[in-house]
């Protein structure tokens, strides 16, 4: 759970980071970066802040930050229907990003501006940003991350905010 305050104040950092790495941020997509703490109540170890720019019923594309060291938990994307489950390619912008995928085989890899990976549907990974955070594209099949999978059954998915205290 997060505080409306707490939230308030990743929105920013987000942005300011978004607007470091090179890219222009809205007011009023700088009001909409979604803020992500998995219900842990870590934000700073462990969540993501996303800025959604595409999301229609076929693709997805948007802006992933995590700030110092922020972990992105583990997790799939699991098939929906008909459909093999979300695609998704990262490519990092700015800062630096440990990224590892697989369950059996693990694959580990540093990630660095410009470098990229694509993740295939099913697939387990996380991701721990670098003392400097990190910005990355995120280009995807359509995106329904209500669905993702986590392996921490702990982490919940949909973030919280506590409603504000009583006026003094
Ligand atoms: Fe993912």
């Amino acid at each position: 759970m997060l505080s409306q305050s707490e939230y308030i104040h990743a929105q920013a950092k987000a942005a300011k980071l978004i607007k470091r790495a090179g890219l222009r941020v809205t007011k009023k997509e700088e009001a909409a970066i979604e803020v992500a703490d998995f219900g842990l109540s870590r934000l700073e170890k462990v969540g993501v802040q996303i800025l959604n720019w595409v999301a229609t019923e076929r693709i997805g594309v948007k802006i992933l930050v995590l700030f110092p060291q922020q972990i992105m938990p583990e997790h799939w994307h699991p098939p929906v229907g008909s459909d093999p489950g979300k695609e998704e390619t990262l490519r990092l912008i700015a800062g630096a990003v440990s990224f590892y995928q697989g369950a059996r085989k693990r694959m580990r890899m540093t990630m660095k501006a410009d470098s990229q990976v694509t993740i295939a549907p099913g697939t387990r990974h996380w991701f721990r940003a670098g003392k400097e955070g990190a910005v990355m594209f995120s280009f995807s099949t359509i995106a329904r991350d209500a669905l993702d999978v986590f392996t921490n059954p702990k982490v919940i998915r949909a973030t919280k905010i506590a409603k504000s205290g009583p006026k003094r």
